[in-house]
């Protein structure tokens, strides 16, 4: 019987253990996390979303309180078409967060950085071509491209001098999406390096329709585009996603060809992941019924998330001088819409709701959108139970491990817990507060 570790990921001569975690944004998975994938011989994933937020909290710097400082006069005004991100301050933001993970990176895997195209921050072809080259420049190894087309993603770094060696790999959710992109990249003469296939069970966005999300399958969907590529003699790792919770799992996705696997449900329960310690706990307790699939997220892409997180329903006023990410190229988010449309309809109101829509830079940030993967009701099967009533968080070298040996379907636990093992992790404290 094979286990993860039977197999190698293989990118020119180097090698790898073929587990990558995904990117959770914002920072939830933290370069902690990264890193140690990277030291364990995988690849670990930070994220750049919302990355000024990021460099504030790690590094002290002042990023969103100057934002904010700049464009307060424009607090009340619902056309937000004036809050523009500084380029130079997104260059230097996403520096600091990228060196940070390269400097203390230690073993033979990688780091990555997760880019997401829906990030439009009111100037995307800008934005994004600012947040791709300061990665490269920071010495990332490799970047996916995630959470929309990003048809015209490969051309804005182009010029580069790292295009060409850095990992440049893409998330898809169909053919058709493949397709298209290399299509419009065709011109560039460069295949992604990799192609992760994210199917419907996955966390944060979904590539799919809220009407018909249920009915896609990861395996088909990964089956087609490896006929696909075979057919066009296209030889590009591809790298499932979405649902993958045991390492028999991941064993039978690399049995079929699967050059790696992307997880990240589990990586959730683990210290290093970048939750606060109580909302891990809330992830140990869900239930299957208590997780849903929802169209909160003004991006337009639905959702997967626990049914008790706090973004849901919550009315806050959008917060965009300080944040902003989900500006559209006119300066609209869909949440300024669903916002002013409840203030029109209940002007008396001391407090409103907003259920369609969520403000989801303030929500991300305050880790108050408790965005997850399907198989998160499982968490708790991956523990043990505590004296307190609470679950054991995990190492995140305990998870990978699990991955790359286990057989069986079966799921080791974690050594009994010694005191210090749990005390809460003292990093996670500092989250929750909100930027002032
Ligand atoms: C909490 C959480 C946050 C996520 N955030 C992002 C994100 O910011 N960008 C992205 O491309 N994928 C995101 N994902 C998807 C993962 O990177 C990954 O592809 C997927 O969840 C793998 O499936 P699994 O969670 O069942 O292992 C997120 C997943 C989770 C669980």
């Amino acid at each position: 019987m094979k286990c993860v570790d039977d197999f190698r990921l293989r990118f020119g001569r180097q090698e790898l253990v073929p587990i990558m975690v995904g990117g959770m944004g914002v920072d939830i998975s933290t370069a902690e996390l990264a890193l140690e994938a990277a030291r364990l011989g995988g690849i670990g994933h930070i994220s750049d979303a919302m990355v000024k937020t990021v460099s504030d909290r790690r590094f002290k710097t002042d990023f969103v309180k100057g934002k904010l400082k700049r464009y307060k006069f424009n607090v009340a005004n619902s056309d937000k078409s004036a809050v523009l991100f500084d380029l130079g301050r997104l260059a230097k933001a996403t520096h600091n967060h990228v060196d940070r993970a390269m400097q203390a990176k230690r073993g033979n895997g990688l780091i990555f950085v997760n880019c997401m195209e829906k990030l439009t921050m009111n100037a995307p072809r800008e934005t994004l071509r600012v947040r791709l080259s300061a990665a490269l420049d920071a010495g990332i190894d490799g970047i996916t491209l995630s959470a929309g087309l990003h048809l015209g993603s490969f051309a804005l770094i182009a010029d580069h001098p790292r295009f060409r060696d850095a990992r440049l790999g893409i998330i898809v959710s169909s053919l058709r999406a493949l397709q298209l992109f290399l299509r419009k990249n065709a011109r560039l003469g460069r295949l992604p390096d990799y192609i992760a296939v994210e199917g419907p069970l996955a966390g944060g966005h979904l590539g799919f329709g809220i009407d018909d999300w249920a009915k896609h399958d990861l395996r088909v969907i990964v089956t087609g585009i490896q006929q696909y590529l075979h057919a066009e003699k296209l030889d590009i790792p591809l790298i499932p996603a979405g649902g993958i919770f045991t390492g028999s799992d991941a064993v039978s996705y690399l049995e079929s060809g699967a050059a790696a696997v992307q997880v990240a449900t589990r990586f959730t329960a683990t210290r290093e992941c970048g939750l606060p310690d109580k909302v891990k706990q809330e992830y140990f307790k869900a239930n299957e019924e208590d997780i849903e699939v929802n169209m909160i997220s003004p991006t337009g892409y639905p959702m997967r998330m626990l049914k008790g997180s706090p973004a849901i329903g919550a009315g806050i006023r959008p917060n965009c001088e300080a944040y902003g990410y989900l500006l559209d190229g006119s300066g609209n988010c869909a949440y300024i819409t669903a916002y002013n449309r409840e203030v029109a309809a209940h002007p008396k109101a001391k407090k409103i709701s907003v259920m369609d829509k969520t403000c989801l830079c303030t929500a991300m940030r305050n880790f108050d959108c408790w965005t997850c993967g399907h198989n998160t009701y499982r968490l708790k099967d991956t523990t043990r139970r505590l004296a307190d009533g609470t679950y054991q968080l995990l190492s995140t070298e305990h998870v990978f491990r699990d991955y790359q040996f286990s057989i069986d379907q079966k799921i080791a636990l974690p050594p009994d817990p010694s005191p210090a093992e749990n005390a809460p992790n003292q990093l996670n404290q500092a989250h929750g507060k909100p930027d002032k």
